[in-house]
């Protein structure tokens, strides 16, 4: 059993990275809605529990708290912003309407050296006072502590910045540690989490395959398991995994749609079935795809129809694989935290992202999500531990539509071909370009890059001759999160090099562009 870290969940479009710290701390924690009952706070015994910033004020009638049990079980905690409120108001104290909001970069004096802050601090003033940088969000503050508090930190616009109650472990932050631009963040956490908590610092992802896979063998017992795999990071890992937990008892199904990038159904029958000895079937199924595509223009339709036809493709082999009771799936702990705080926020669809939900009701079988704890980079990390080579662990992301929404309105056999000649090039490149100053290649200085293919002619001129021929754009972003993302300022030698060798080698293609906006306004890819 694992030392937990319980956060609760207020609404902070943030919360996420708080647990993300802690499990860099390789402490584990988990990222619940604020209002769960006493029951399940008391089977989940944390060693710690953390109340998240929210959108809400303290000061509304009806406005969220935490379970009184959070402060009767004799356990640290910590209130960040909108927790800190909701802390200071439930233990007595008073919680002022803000008039101003207080937003983004702020340094705070340290007062008095409570056990949360003693030897945290970023510089000193002339008088010698240790001085924090932080970054702050807030409308509302704290006017009172509540009694047995000490003041801990202090802005002029905000007298009570942070609070500390050390014989009850309570401590209260108007800032947020959990963002890299609170300057000794990791230090806030790691202080919290391993010091006042004593959290025992053992997640680990060389750790984890153990335990993963003793899981799985006693979840599945000796059935059988059906997976579908893409490629793509997540249903890799959680085919290697599977493998070294269940070996033949997993059969993998890699429908590939056409619509994939080069030689990426090679690269995924050799790492998987020759490599790794996974069983895989190898569906080709591209040619019903395209022509469910046929003269389809509208993105969304576009997506739909790879959708539904990839559901119905994996189905039917499925149904060929009579002895199997479990799908596995390749969700992550995001989506889960996402797919739980639906409907909430009332969140817009700006696109419908491509899954196989529904697939297990209407194939009667089992879930299994083995990676529905991890992040992102425990995924990876796990997969680089299971022995997938880093390249494909650490490979941008890839959409499950694939070149359907990179081939802007129709995609045709033609298009699509075009398209992974020109993108290998790209992403070629990418690698092999190295920043003197970073000494990282251009790939991994970017979040996601690829080529688009616009079905438009221009005019050209090769050699003696005029042509007319179709235009690629290139795209490349920098993001954390894939929410928001700037272009990549990739250097102009690289573009330049990059659209020669298109247009050289790429007889279709006279004309090569680079993408200059950022999302948003403009999403990632371009339908
Ligand atoms: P956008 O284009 O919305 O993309 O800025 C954000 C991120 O999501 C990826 N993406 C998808 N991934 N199925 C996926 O699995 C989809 O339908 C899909 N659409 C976009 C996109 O590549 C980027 O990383």
């Amino acid at each position: 059993m694992h030392d937990k870290i319980l956060i609760l969940d207020f609404g902070s479009q943030v919360t996420q990275l708080i647990a993300r710290r802690i499990r860099e701390s390789h402490v584990y924690s988990e990222i619940h809605p604020y209002d769960v009952d006493e029951a399940f706070i008391r089977e989940f015994a944390p060693k710690g529990i953390i109340l998240s910033g929210g959108p809400n004020s303290v000061t509304e009638p009806g406005s969220p708290r935490a379970p009184q049990i959070v402060f009767d079980l004799g356990v640290p905690v910590l209130g960040i912003c909108y927790g800190m409120q909701t802390m200071a108001d439930q233990l007595g104290g008073k919680v002022e309407l803000g008039k101003l909001r207080e937003f983004g970069y702020a340094e705070v004096r340290a007062h008095n050296h409570t056990s949360f802050l003693t030897g945290i601090e970023d510089f000193q003033t002339a008088e010698g006072h240790g001085m924090l940088k932080v970054w702050m969000s807030h409308g509302d503050k704290v006017a009172d502590m509540p009694a047995g508090f000490k003041l801990m930190a202090s802005t002029p616009s905000c007298p009570i910045a942070a609070m500390a109650d050390d014989e009850r472990r309570f401590y209260g932050l108007q800032w947020h540690p959990e963002v890299t631009h609170t300057a000794q963040g990791r230090a806030m956490i790691d202080r919290f989490v391993l010091v006042l908590c004593n959290a025992r610092a053992d997640w680990e992802m060389g750790h984890y395959v153990e335990e993963a896979v003793e899981k799985i063998r006693a979840q599945v017992g000796d059935e059988h398991v059906i997976l579908g795999l893409s490629g793509g990071v997540d249903s890799s890992v959680a085919a290697a995994l599977l493998h070294r937990a269940i070996g033949d008892q997993l059969t993998c199904v890699f429908v590939d749609h056409g619509l994939l990038r080069q030689n990426e159904a090679e690269q995924v029958m050799s790492t998987f079935a020759d490599h790794l000895g996974v069983k895989v079937i190898h569906v080709d199924a591209s040619t019903a795809f395209l022509s469910k595509l046929a003269g389809v223009t509208d993105p969304e339709a576009k997506r739909k129809i790879i959708g539904a036809e990839f559901v119905e493709v994996f189905q039917a082999e499925a149904n060929k694989l009579t002895d199997a009771q479990w799908l596995a799936q390749g969700t992550i702990y995001p989506d889960v935290i996402e797919s739980a705080g639906k409907g909430k926020k009332g969140a817009h669809t700006i696109k419908s992202h491509h899954n196989v939900g529904g697939l297990p009701e209407t194939l009667n079988l089992k879930l299994l999500e083995p990676l529905r704890e991890l992040f992102k980079d425990e995924v990876r990390e796990l997969g680089v531990q299971l022995g997938l080579p880093p390249a494909m662990v650490y490979r941008h992301p890839f959409p499950g539509p694939g070149l359907g929404v990179r081939i802007l309105g129709e995609v045709k056999r033609e298009f699509a071909d075009l398209l992974r000649r020109a993108d290998a090039i790209f992403i070629e490149t990418l690698r092999t370009t190295i920043d003197k100053e970073t000494g990282k290649s251009w790939y991994d200085l970017t979040s996601q890059a690829f080529a688009v293919f616009l079905p438009v002619k221009s005019v050209g001129v090769m050699g003696d001759g005029r042509t007319y021929e179709y235009v690629v754009a290139l795209r490349a972003v920098q993001t954390l999160d894939f929410m928001t993302a700037h272009w990549a300022h990739l250097p102009h030698e690289l573009l330049g090099h990059v659209s020669n060798r298109i247009i050289n080698e790429v007889r279709g293609i006279n004309r090569v562009v680079y993408d200059i906006s950022g999302k948003p306004p403009a999403t990632i890819e371009w339908e």
